[in-house]
């Protein structure tokens, strides 16, 4: 018989790569919203794969349910906190996620929302579109923020990266042309520390500086912070209100990494008391639910959206194309593109 694989989401103009499958069991949750847990719980019984997004917990409730038949867990994601890791280890199944593909969407986000938050542009925004332009009458010093690009009255600039794996380099690669001069990095097993890179990076972009640095360096030293850990224990809260009054007060905390790195209400007070001038934010503990209430959203220096780093109609395709791919390889017992080897 046919292995049985369940499907937990509509992937639109990916699925015919799935439908045209003859050799899989296929059942599909079929509506555009996220599957429902009973109804996931109901139909992974007897599944040799899966394919989940980041909303469906990979626990040992969902492994029961599907029994001993379960193979596969294949994420469309590149984060995999939603799956308990050393239980997929323990019960032998594979997991595949989709990193690389989205490195690039995520660090052009990256750096909008660097530019965004420095730029005062959610007020300035939201000015234009309540229709009070006409009360703006161009104050010289009203809406100004700090520059990213470096001047020749301003010509140093330090970008800090907690976590400097594949989106934090390619974050600053687009970083270069507006000429900053330092980069400070740290983090966890993604980030290790590398002197040969750094030589080479500080050489070919002629930086003054590319150094991994103490939390603490770059809590006082960065202009601009990019927070791109995983999330997880490890890196819980790693920016809570001591990271927070260390910083600059004309600073910018970039977070497009995972919600759980930033103490949220630490961030609120942190920018509604001027420690830092800034946020632009992407991922925030407790998303989806999120409300207009939120200490974070009410900020007005606080540039905030609904976690779409990676959502662009060419990345989110080969996405939606890898996670197919390590889902078909796995339950038919082949090599996966992208198999997350537990550590
Ligand atoms: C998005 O956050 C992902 O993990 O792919
Ligand atoms: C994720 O892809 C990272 O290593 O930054």
């Amino acid at each position: 018989s046919k292995p049985k694989v369940v499907i937990c989401r509509n992937l639109g103009p990916a699925m015919p790569l799935l439908m045209d499958r003859t050799d899989l069991d296929l059942v599909v949750w079929g509506e555009d919203s996220a599957c429902t847990r009973a109804w996931l719980l109901e139909n992974i019984k007897g599944a040799t794969g899966v394919l989940v997004l980041l909303q469906e917990m990979v626990d040992a409730e969902l492994l029961d349910a599907a029994g001993p038949s379960l193979r596969v867990v294949s994420t469309m994601s590149v984060g995999t906190d939603h799956i308990d890791l050393p239980l997929m280890a323990k019960r032998n199944i594979r997991v595949g996620y989709t990193p690389d593909v989205l490195t690039e969407a995520v660090a052009d986000l990256s750096v909008m929302l660097a530019l965004m938050a420095g730029r005062n542009d959610g007020v300035a925004y939201s000015l234009v579109k309540s229709g009070d332009w006409p009360k703006f009458n161009w104050s010289p010093f009203t809406f100004c923020g700090p520059q990213l690009s470096t001047t020749s009255s301003s010509p140093s600039r330090t970008v800090g990266f907690l976590g400097f794996g594949r989106i934090g380099q390619a974050t600053l690669a687009r970083l270069i042309p507006f000429g900053i001069t330092h980069v400070l990095y740290t983090g966890r097993s993604t980030s290790a520390p590398d002197s040969a890179r750094d030589t080479a990076l500080r050489e070919k972009h002629r930086l003054a500086a590319v150094e991994h640095a103490s939390l603490d360096r770059l809590a006082r030293e960065s202009d601009i912070l990019f927070v791109l850990t995983p999330g997880g224990q490890d890196t819980y809260h790693l920016v809570d209100s001591v990271f927070l009054r260390k910083m600059k007060p004309l600073s910018v905390l970039v977070n497009t990494g995972r919600g759980t790195v930033v103490d949220a209400d630490a961030l609120a007070t942190a920018l509604r008391e001027k420690w830092i001038w800034g946020a632009g934010i992407d991922v925030l503990e407790g998303e989806p639910r999120i409300s207009a209430d939120h200490p974070l959203v009410k900020e007005p220096r606080c540039v905030i959206v609904p976690h779409i780093g990676s959502a662009t109609f060419q990345t989110r395709m080969d996405m939606a194309t890898r996670a197919i791919d390590n889902l078909v390889a796995g339950v038919l017992g082949g090599n996966m593109p992208a198999e997350l080897v537990a550590k």
